[in-house]
Order: structure tokens, then sequence, then C-alpha cells
């Protein structure tokens, strides 16, 4: 059985039917300890869709279809009972660290919170070896000496860490990273999808990766998903996609990549005219679906 299976979702903002939808008749699955990217341009539903797997879209927001984790239906939970799933077996992390964190409360006290909100019966404690745990899990420096400094006293990388270290805290089977590494220079970016992968590893994470470039993506995922205009036009096994793309604009974001052997007076791969959401969606061969 998938740990997380999306059917038929579609995401409306405001009452207008006439409008196209943010997302459009989604279907996504993801065994567990599999790492599924989610892949696609600005503005295409990556972050509506899994705000919506969270429960936390803004209530102006229609959603439609059903999203399953571990058998149950997450749309149709009660309020209390997403509460206790959310940071528990479903963690997140965003792009922006800093946001993210409280600036004026030290860090092993943030993740400490972390667990106790989902783990109120642990002692002082137990509560404070899970957080070294977790700091060093992630393989923040120093966890015992570190554990009372704020946010502004570590790197961009770091805090990124700790975000992991919190979302980790209370052994999540899904963690959602919505462009994780975007905000950090390209060799700390490399440091936290290493980070990621060996959690992935260590705890038989699974994990709805999110993210604009598909580089980065080939990096963690086995199974790429490509989003346009809030539809999707090819998933894969990773191997598979990078291998032989079936879909014009899924070559687009391939030629994209740039490589040592870039012609950099080539202009970018042209993406084809409109139009191209609307195609059937196929298995085109066995696990590869493509639209069109
Ligand atoms: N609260 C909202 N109200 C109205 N429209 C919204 C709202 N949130 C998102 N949208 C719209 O939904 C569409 C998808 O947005 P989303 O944030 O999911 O894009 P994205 O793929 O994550 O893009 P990016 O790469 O820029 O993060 C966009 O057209 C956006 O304007
Ligand atoms: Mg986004």
């Amino acid at each position: 059985m998938p740990l997380l299976s999306i059917r038929d979702l579609t995401i409306r903002f405001g009452p207008d039917d006439a409008k196209p939808p943010a997302v459009d008749r989604l279907n996504l699955s993801l065994e567990p300890g599999q790492v599924l990217g989610l892949v696609g341009e600005s503005g295409s539903g990556k972050s509506v869709t899994s705000l919506a797997v969270l429960r936390l879209l803004d209530p102006s927001a229609r959603v439609t279809g059903s999203i399953e984790f571990d058998g149950t239906d997450l749309l149709q939970l009660k309020p209390e009972a997403m509460r206790r799933l959310r940071g528990c077996d479903i963690a997140m992390i965003f792009q922006e660290p800093m946001t993210a964190l409280n600036p004026v409360m030290k860090i092993g006290e943030q993740i400490a919170e972390a667990i106790r909100v989902h783990q109120p019966r642990l002692s002082r404690k137990q509560v404070r070896a899970a957080v070294l745990e977790a700091m060093e899990a992630v393989a923040l420096p120093e966890p015992a000496r570190r554990y009372g400094d704020y946010p502004h006293q570590f790197s961009g990388g770091q805090r990124q860490r700790i975000l992991i270290a919190m979302a980790i805290a209370n052994r999540p089977r899904l963690l959602i990273a919505d462009e994780p590494t975007t905000a950090l220079d390209v060799t700390v970016q490399a440091q936290i999808l290493d980070l990621l992968a060996t959690l992935r590893k260590q705890f038989g994470l699974a994990m709805l990766f999110i993210s604009h470039d598909l580089a980065v993506v080939s990096q963690v995922a086995d199974r790429v998903a490509v989003m346009r205009h809030g539809v999707l036009l090819e998933e894969a096994s990773r191997e598979e996609i990078f291998r032989q793309p079936l879909h014009a604009y899924t070559r687009g974001l391939i030629g994209a990549i740039p490589t040592m052997e870039t012609d950099r007076e080539q202009p970018l791969a042209t993406l084809p005219p409109g139009g191209i959401e609307a195609g059937a969606w196929t298995e085109a061969q066995p696990g590869h679906w493509v639209r069109g």
C-alpha cells in the first residue's frame, strides 16, 4: 500500500469555476521510504499541493479529491486529528530557515518544543536527550554546547539543519520538503542534499521533495513528477526521466541543466506552444507516465 496517495486533487482559489484551477486533477503516489521529486516552474502548483497535504491552505481554497496517508483520507480528518499527524507522522521543511525559526528562542528549546507538542509525557531529561540526538543526526557541531545558542548565531546552512532536526525529531514517516535548499549557496545546498539522503536511509523516511530545479531533484529523488500550470505532464523513475524524457516540456527542463559541455551561446530549449496540459494521461511504458 502506498504511504501517500493523492487522487484527483483539484485546488481552486476564489468562487470562479471558469478560472483554471491552481491544481487540476493531480494524481501522485509515494511508497514508504521512497523519495518523490515534484518539479515545475514558478506558479505550477507545487507549494499549494504540499500545503493541501498538510491541510495548511488558507480557507479561501476549495479542495476536492482525496489525499490518503497510510490509508486515511487527510481531507476528511477532524482538525484535532490532523494536528496530531502534522509535525509528527508528517513533517515539513520549507525554503526560508530564518522565518521558520523564532529569533528570540534558544535553538535547543525550539527543537524541544517540537518534541513536547507530540510527546508530552517525556521527562525534561528525555526531551533534552532527544534534542541532542536530533542535533547529532543532522550533524550540527557540538550539540550540547550549541543548545543554548540563538538562530542568528548559526550560518544559513546550519539553520536549515536545525529545521531538519525539528522535522525529524518525532521520527516522521513522511517528510515534505518544499525548496529546502533554494535559499542556500551551491556548496551548502549539496551538503544539505547529502544530509537528506543520509537521514532518509537512516530513518526509512519517505519524502515529497519539491523544487523548480530538476538538477536538484535528481540528486535525491527515486521518482520524478513534472508539473506545469497545475497539471502533471510526466512521471517516471529518475533514470527513466533522464534516459528517455517523453514530454517536450521535460526535455526542455533537462536541456536547461548546465553541464560541462553546455554551449552557452545556444539559447535554452524553447517551450512548445500552449495547450500542452490538455492531453490524456497514459502509461507509455511500465511506470512511465506522460500526457499528450
Ligand atoms: N492563497 C492564495 N490565493 C490565491 N491564489 C493562490 C494562493 N496561493 C497560491 N495561489 C496560486 O496558485 C498557483 C500555484 O501556486 P504555488 O505557490 O503552488 O506555485 P509553486 O509551484 O510553488 O511556485 P514557486 O516555484 O514560485 O514556489 C499560483 O497561480 C498562485 O498564484
Ligand atoms: Mg512554491
